[in-house]
């Protein structure tokens, strides 16, 4: 009842926010339906380390950059897979609204999201601090070739330095085992194709060189911290009463990834691509065919016609986004000291115009295209890989490898989600 001064009484206010409370408590974290949860609410969640239903309990992952393309695409993965998941993301390139869509998806308390950045040490302790974390998959990172050409200490920054961050957060907390995305451009310009992971790495931009660097922490953490016996001397009722007992101190375990140039999206819909319109112009080529065919922009730029390739354009591996999380969950069991090496992609090369074509063909609109001879900075001419060694030793093949079904799957995101999430 409203009191005569058209105020609430006291005690009333107080019940109704008792009630407020318990909503939210009740509601809170994963698993909720309700409108947009808070920087603090989604920090908070307390997760359950346990299996549901009684399942296995798989174990807690945390992911950083969740909030973008592919770590939100892996988090809903590993969901669905009964891992619990805490995301640490600082939005600079992801989206909100992926997060909030995964917070909807997840089962009740397995989804934590800690609104911070790797290059802060307070943040990681955030992320790590509260429930013990068995394994890291490390997505974070701004990915965008030319931007790395004029930007190259904020790559070596974000992508390097973040990267020896987060393996200190790891020492601190005793997490040994990291799954590292990785990328072809480590490879540079290679000379003899398709690319084993035995092929040269000469990266020819900042982008493909702060990779090949973090890479190289990596490496050089787990040549520290290999797995040892050591006899400790254990005493027991007395001083005189001692055991040696023979100890084995674990390994620092790692997988590094090398992706192709990954598109796509979760073939059920729910999760897409969304670059931010400010970084369209330094984009992907399926983003930037899409924007042109919802006339976002008014043409569609291929910049390079000049390649040494079968029609002039560049040639890439596209791989789609839901075999690559496929990779990584087939690789987690793999991890090992000295770090496995895998590079992902379908192992077939298409050029920039037939992707051009396929994407018309899917959205069925002939978009304008201006082809640009001069090409975009820090570009290479052709990319694919030999994806054997993953084939033989983990059992992973890509199982998207028609370009317009899984072109298909990334329109049918973004024609329902014209303005993102
Ligand atoms: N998309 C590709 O084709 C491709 C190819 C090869 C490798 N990769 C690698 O895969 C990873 C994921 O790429 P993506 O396409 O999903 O990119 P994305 O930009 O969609 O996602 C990266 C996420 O990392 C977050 N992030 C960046 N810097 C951060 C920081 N300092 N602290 C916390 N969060 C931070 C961003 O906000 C974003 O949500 C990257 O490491 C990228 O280099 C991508």
């Amino acid at each position: 009842m409203v009191s005569s001064s058209g105020r609430m009484p006291v005690e009333r206010v107080g019940f109704v926010a008792l009630i407020f409370a318990a909503v939210l408590y009740l509601s809170g974290g994963s698993g909720g339906t309700g409108g947009y949860a808070s920087a603090r609410q989604l920090d908070e969640v307390q997760l359950s380390l346990s299996g549901t239903n009684g399942a296995p309990f798989p174990g807690h992952i945390l992911v950083t950059g969740g909030a973008g393309f592919i770590g939100s695409h892996a988090t809903l993965r590993l969901l669905e897979d009964g891992y619990a998941v805490t995301i640490v993301d600082n939005y600079s390139r992801g989206n909100r609204g992926a997060i909030e869509t995964l917070r909807k998806l997840a089962p009740r308390h397995k989804l934590r999201v800690v609104d911070g950045d790797l290059g802060v040490t307070k943040d990681l302790e955030r992320a790590f601090g509260k429930h013990k974390v068995d394994a890291v998959i490390h997505f974070a990172a701004i990915a965008y070739v030319g931007e790395s050409v004029s930007q190259p200490l904020a790559y070596y920054r974000n992508v390097t330095v973040n990267t020896v961050g987060l393996l200190e957060a790891m020492k601190r907390h005793d997490v040994r085992k990291l799954v590292y995305s990785s990328t072809c451009a480590t490879y540079g310009n290679p000379d003899v194709l398709p690319i084993t992971e035995k092929t040269p790495t000469v990266p020819i931009n900042p982008y493909g060189k702060s990779k090949l660097y973090s890479e190289d922490a990596i490496r050089d953490y787990a040549v520290a911290n290999k797995g040892k016996f050591i006899l400790i001397l254990v005493r027991a009722i007395s001083m005189t009463l001692c055991f040696l007992t023979l100890c084995f101190l674990t390994d620092f375990d790692a997988a590094i990834l090398r992706y192709f140039n990954v598109f796509g999206s979760d073939p059920r819909g729910r999760l897409g691509e969304f670059p931010r319109p400010e970084l369209r112009a330094m984009g992907r080529i399926s983003g930037a065919c899409f924007d042109a065919a919802l006339g976002n922009i008014p043409e569609l730029v291929v910049m390079g016609t000049d390649f040494p390739t079968r029609d002039g354009t560049c040639v890439r591996d596209y791989v789609h986004v839901t075999d690559l999380v496929d990779a990584h969950l087939a690789v987690l069991g793999h991890v090992a000291n000295p770090p496995v090496l895998y590079n992902v992609g379908t192992g077939k090369g298409v050029t920039v115009r037939e992707f051009v074509n396929a994407c018309k063909r899917v959205t069925g609109v002939d978009v304008n295209v201006r082809e640009q001879r001069e090409s975009r900075p820090g570009d290479y001419a052709e990319v694919f890989a030999d994806v054997s060694k993953i084939r033989d030793e983990l059992g992973w093949e890509a199982r998207f490898t028609d370009l317009e079904t899984s072109l298909g799957h990334a329109w049918a995101w973004r024609h329902a989600h014209k303005d993102g999430y």
